[in-house]
């Protein structure tokens, strides 16, 4: 089962692909958690997505999707994947649809997790992030059990450069011009399926479940 998660940044397309790969057993793969890994170990990848990433800018084509058609390779993604964050531009998914041609593969679904704009900016300031396993919490819908303090790993979670509200404002701007065009791909291929992100996440989730079935 290949699935791709669409919506703005914020959205929760990660706190709801996560899930969706434990449920299923299929691994969840988030371009955004490789560009900061690649940051965190200071690789000469991490150094150039940086430049775009803390602009609110997307990094470019080639390099999103030399890194992405090497990841879906791997051998635990035999049985599917859910890919956050990939595509995000229609050149991306036509790159990605025609290499799943070639061994005869196709993308199953495509969730639109929808969140208006103006929930946005909100979430996104009290959103904390685990730098070293890329699990995410939130000041007031979703906890660690102790403050500031991973619960999967121990590590310190901290507020992604890119989550103040000035690049976040710039993140929504490049996702309407560059990546809601992906709703209409995807609605043209009559795979897609939106669901309401405004709502709990366990909801959310019952309701991508209920997709997916
Ligand atoms: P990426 O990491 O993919 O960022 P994003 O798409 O902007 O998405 P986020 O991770 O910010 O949000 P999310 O939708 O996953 O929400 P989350 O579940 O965390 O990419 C970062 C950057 O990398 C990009 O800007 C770009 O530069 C680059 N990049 C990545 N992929 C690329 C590509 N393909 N091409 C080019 N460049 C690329 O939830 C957000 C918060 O809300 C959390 O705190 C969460 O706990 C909370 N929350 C979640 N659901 C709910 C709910 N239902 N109710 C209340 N709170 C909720």
């Amino acid at each position: 089962m290949k699935i791709i998660m669409l919506g703005a940044p914020g959205a929760g397309k990660g706190t709801q692909a996560k899930r969706i790969a434990e449920k299923f057993g299929i691994p969840h793969i988030s371009t955004g958690d490789i560009f900061r890994a690649n940051i965190k170990n200071g690789t000469e990848l991490g150094k150039e997505a940086k430049k775009y990433m803390d602009e609110g800018k997307l990094v470019p084509d080639e390099l999103t999707v030399r890194i992405l058609l090497d990841r879906v390779k791997d051998a635990d993604c035999s049985k599917g994947y859910v890919l956050d964050g990939f595509p995000r531009t229609i050149p991306q998914a036509e790159v990605l649809d025609s290499e799943l041609a070639k061994l005869n593969e196709k993308v199953d679904y495509a969730v639109d997790v929808d969140v208006p704009d103006e929930n946005i900016v909100k979430r996104m300031s009290g959103r904390r992030a685990c730098l070293n396993c890329g699990a995410t919490y939130h000041l007031e819908y979703l906890k660690p059990a102790k403050d500031g303090v991973c619960d999967k790993c121990g590590s310190e979670l901290v507020l992604r450069d890119d989550d103040k509200p000035e690049t976040v404002n710039k993140r929504l701007k490049v996702y309407h011009e560059q990546t809601q065009p992906l709703i209409d791909y995807y609605s043209k291929k009559q795979i897609l399926h939106a669901v309401d992100g405004t709502v709990d996440p366990d909801e959310v989730f019952k309701a991508i479940e209920a997709i997916l079935k």
